[in-house]
């Protein structure tokens, strides 16, 4: 089996989403329960921290190259040259104990952005779909949510509530951004772990985080379990493949939760880790008015 190396400090309580960007050649991801967002620039081999106003539990590159955060209760653009924040909108003022988790943006350019409570164990959570500055309300019951992907053209959706663990895929509509003929794409026990951050390569295939065992998996389209990469951390939270070549695949972790003995026997927890592939992947879809 291959394996991810760790690439750099600081260590992250709740590493998550990967991005990379393509025209500043940096990988960007958040450290939700740190209000941080990182960026790492693997020609100097240096990363830059920058301060955000709540958990940004996502984010999306945007075609005016601002960020999009998905912060705990509100969406916000986020100017990274003059540090500034513009509000787009509030959601959820009455689900104190929720805060948003996975997001990523579909081929046409919709920010789809998940909710959870805290607990992670209460189905409070929310799906929805961000488009024309608009929030629109696409699924509710959710507990843990997670692996939001398109193939690559766009016409099948990927999403999973982890605390579930099947990963599902639907038929999808890019002219609507409507899903339907919900399926199991993967059943939770053909891996173990549970299923995380994912991401969709150039055939097609999908690379998901195992949170709990350490593993990135790559997937075929039609649901087959094809490679495994192990890692020396357990909790791998998200991934993505970037670098010049869309061939570096980059995954994010977590110390949130763990022992001091389980911290002591995964010093590399909350690192990001990097590995080359074979296949390479697809741009980052940015945010845009549709
Ligand atoms: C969430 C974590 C959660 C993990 C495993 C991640 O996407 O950000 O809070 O513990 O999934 O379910
Ligand atoms: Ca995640």
């Amino acid at each position: 089996m291959m394996a991810l190396e760790p690439v750099l400090q600081p260590l992250n309580e709740l590493g998550e989403i990967p991005v990379w960007c393509e025209r500043r050649g940096r990988l960007f991801w958040t450290d939700i329960r740190a209000c941080r967002l990182h960026s790492f620039d693997p020609d100097t081999g240096t990363a830059e921290t920058f301060k955000v106003p709540d958990w940004a539990g996502a984010f999306a590159l945007t075609e005016t190259d601002e960020l999009l955060l998905a912060l705990r209760k509100s969406l916000v653009f986020h100017d990274l040259q003059t540090e500034s924040f513009r509000l787009l909108d509030t959601f959820e003022p009455g689900l104190p104990n929720n805060r948003s988790n996975d997001g990523r943006v579909d081929r046409q350019g919709r920010f789809w952005v998940g909710t959870l409570n805290n607990a992670e164990r209460i189905p409070t959570g929310n799906l929805y779909c961000v488009a024309r500055d608009t929030i629109a309300f696409k699924r509710d019951v959710i507990i843990v949510p997670n692996a939001l992907a398109w193939s690559p053209d766009g016409q099948t959706m990927y999403f999973a509530d982890s605390w579930i663990g099947d990963i599902w895929a639907y038929d999808f509509d890019p002219g609507t951004g409507a899903t339907s003929n919900e399926r199991v794409f993967l059943a939770k026990d053909a891996l173990p772990g549970i299923p995380d951050g994912a991401t969709i390569d150039c055939q097609g295939c999908m690379w998901i985080a195992r949170y709990g065992a350490g593993q990135v998996a790559r997937i075929t389209p039609d649901g087959k379990v094809d490679q495994l990469v192990q890692c020396d951390t357990m909790q791998l939270t998200a991934c993505t493949l970037g670098g010049s070549d869309f061939r570096d695949l980059y995954v994010t972790s977590a110390r949130q939760r763990m022992s001091s003995e389980q911290l002591k026997a995964e010093p590399n927890a909350g690192a990001l880790f990097h590995m080359r592939v074979a296949t390479p992947g697809l741009p980052e879809p940015r945010y845009r008015m549709i």
